[in-house]
């Protein structure tokens, strides 16, 4: 039995696309949410900056005395995590390797899209780990950096959305993929709008849901939470306003998070 909490983090609010399947398959467990909301968007950012965020996000994860944790985020998972796996002692999960994997599996005429932030497109990560679980997959690639300002900004399907949308996926459209993977944990939260645009035929794959499948493995039912629950079950942390992710996580999560985030200092960790 092992009662510590999940840690999960991301830039922002996508990483509650992670959070929301943790929640639906391990009902009994407690998690602890950091979005850093100040410092969003990573996707743009150097190499250099992701690891320092990445850094500073997981120490305060293990400040909070957490089992494990999940990197909810494409950009640290693709930029960062290879090379701070092994530094902590509590085993942290990329949303990259489960993605590719159940993309790999869905995918039936071998074209698969990624789409993902700047740094994770740059990073190859995707690539590479498709390329291991299917050699015969061909991908097309497309970074859209205007999506999380977009989704940070309630803009789930608007016609603005639906433009940008079309903007960023047409090439990836007409190359006739069967299978599109949501490379940034942001996205998912704009799945009506790119699905309307690409077609029932297209599989959407969801990294962040995919991470949480692949918990599974690892969370057997002798560690899950087993005291009474309480309003502490679920704690979320953000690095700027708490209002905005309050009321854009509550409608995404479909419950209401009022009064349960916190706004922490995070270049204090
Ligand atoms: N949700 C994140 C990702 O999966 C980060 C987006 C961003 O901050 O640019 O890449």
């Amino acid at each position: 039995m092992d009662n510590r909490k999940i840690g999960v983090f991301d830039s922002g609010l996508g990483g509650l696309t992670a959070v929301k399947e943790i929640m639906s398959l391990f009902p009994d467990e407690s998690i602890v949410y950091f979005g850093d909301t100040g410092r969003v968007p990573y996707g743009t950012r150097s190499k250099e900056t992701i690891l320092k965020y990445t850094y500073d996000d997981i120490n305060f994860l293990l400040s909070c005395d957490v089992k494990m944790i999940v990197i909810a985020c494409g950009t640290a998972s693709s930029a960062a995590l290879p090379e701070i796996k092994t530094e902590f002692n509590v085993p942290i999960y990329g949303v990259v390797d489960s993605g590719a994997y159940e993309a790999a599996r869905v995918t039936k005429n071998n074209k698969i899209g990624i789409i993902g932030t700047t740094a994770t497109i740059k990073s190859g990560a995707y690539n590479k780990y498709l390329a291991e679980y299917n050699n015969k997959v061909q991908t097309f690639e497309k970074a859209c950096p205007l999506f999380v300002p977009l989704v940070e900004n309630g803009h789930f399907d608007t016609p603005v959305t639906k433009l940008v949308v079309e903007e960023y996926l047409k090439d990836i459209k007409d190359a006739g993929v069967d299978t599109l993977i949501l490379g940034c944990t942001h996205y998912p939260l704009l799945k009506s709008a790119i699905s309307k645009y690409m077609g029932d035929d297209v599989t959407l794959v969801s990294p962040g849901e995919e991470v949480a499948k692949f918990l599974r493995k690892k969370i057997t039912p002798l560690n899950a939470h087993s005291e009474i629950r309480d309003r502490d079950q679920y704690s979320y942390y953000v690095s700027d306003s708490i209002e905005n992710f309050e009321e854009l996580g509550g409608i995404f999560l479909e419950t209401k998070i009022n009064g349960k985030v916190n706004k922490i200092d995070i270049e204090k960790y």
